[in-house]
């Protein structure tokens, strides 16, 4: 441990850390006790649980959370472990139940994790004293976040998301597409390239093409960007949306979060290939110029949104060397696939950078790793 501690001390400002943070399973389970069991972490979205009975699994490590909607419409964080023998009780990553339960002995709990039905139990034995545990839980604008500590430390982020998604209308949005798949790399080299946008004009020159994140030296395109931060400002308080967020901070605040709004290149409304809506305006939006919506909160996710569809990633590490992606891509709930939205267009943009993103990741990896 004073070996980790000291490589902590010793690392330089700006420098990426020692190779052991990336590659070592000992760093890595530091990684789990010290990040993500103490930190909240995005498990996925309201809108995937509408009704009463809807859940859906989020693992992460060694746990199983059922995130449910219970009959009293509180979201709620389940632990997925019966409290007679420690069974898993959902092995179905997602669904709809009137009770949850446990395959082994059939204990039955309420969607609010209460002990509803036990068998053969003593005759002094009390329901109320075995509902299922829980995990700390929020439901911000649509987004579901869950904090595995004992207690739940602030959560900082929250107004501005509140105030960033309000117009987006995630709550009744629906998940468009999903896509899961695994990198090859530690889940710190994948965030840290999210963060930085250095290698965007090399490796992203779609992205490149329709934003504004990669540094510009040449005048010429630094008075476009002011005259179209002006005008977006302009625009978007014209719209109702909260212009104080309307910043370009790439700054994480307070080292793990970031929450604000941005203007895409002139003639571009929407985060796709030609720059132009792909399916039906979103929430209480009426006009499509509403730029991009951008949030991260570490240690696991990230979102861009349009005014016409929302990009969710959610990053979840497997082990030192692999990392899990959970990409959703959500439109407005009435739009209908094949009238409405194509999903091939709908998706084209993101997946082609998180394609690229991918594989500099694993790049990286393999140097990373080597002696
Ligand atoms: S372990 Fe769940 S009912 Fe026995
Ligand atoms: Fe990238």
């Amino acid at each position: 441990m004073s070996a980790a501690n000291d490589l902590v001390k010793s690392r330089r400002p700006g420098w990426s850390l020692e190779q052991p943070f990336y590659v070592d399973p000992f760093y890595f389970q530091l990684d789990l006790d010290r990040v993500f069991r103490t930190g909240w972490l995005f498990a996925g979205h309201a809108c995937q649980i509408k009704e009463s009975g809807d859940y859906f699994c989020y693992d992460i490590a060694d746990d199983s959370l059922i995130i449910i909607r219970g009959y009293d419409q509180k979201v709620r964080a389940l632990f997925n472990v019966c409290r007679h023998r420690g069974s898993i009780i959902c092995k179905i990553p997602k669904g709809h139940v009137k009770r949850l339960v446990c395959p082994y002995h059939q204990w039955t709990y309420d969607t609010d994790g209460s002990l509803l039905r036990n068998t053969w139990m003593p005759e002094d034995f009390v329901n109320d004293n075995f509902s299922l545990k829980q995990a700390h839980v929020k439901s911000i604008a649509g987004l579901i976040f869950v904090s595995l500590a004992d207690v739940a430390p602030a959560f900082a982020p929250e107004d501005d998301l509140k105030r960033l998604l309000g117009p987006h209308g995630l709550e009744s949005a629906k998940i468009a597409h999903s896509e899961t798949y695994d990198i090859a790399a530690n889940w710190k080299l994948v965030l840290e390239n999210q963060r930085e946008c250095y290698h965007c004009p090399a490796k992203h020159k779609g992205y490149a093409k329709i934003q504004f994140d990669t540094d510009i030296d040449d005048i010429d395109e630094q008075n476009q960007i002011q005259t179209r931060w002006n005008e977006s400002r302009e625009k978007w308080a014209s719209m109702g949306l909260d212009v104080s967020l309307a910043d370009d901070r790439y700054a994480m605040r307070e080292s793990w979060w970031r929450v604000n709004r941005t203007p895409f290149r002139a003639g571009f409304v929407s985060e796709t290939v030609n720059g132009q809506l792909v399916a039906p305006l979103m929430g209480t939006f009426t006009d499509p110029d509403a730029g991009n919506a951008r949030a991260n909160t570490y240690p696991n996710f990230w979102l861009h949104g349009s005014s016409d569809h929302m990009h969710t990633m959610r990053v979840t590490p497997i082990d030192e060397k692999i990392t899990r992606i959970q990409a959703d891509w959500l439109v407005n709930e009435t739009a209908k696939e094949g009238t409405d939205y194509s999903v091939e267009q709908l998706i084209a943009f993101s997946k082609r950078v998180n394609e690229e993103d991918h594989e500099i990741a694993e790049d990286q990896a393999k140097g990373v790793m080597s002696s």
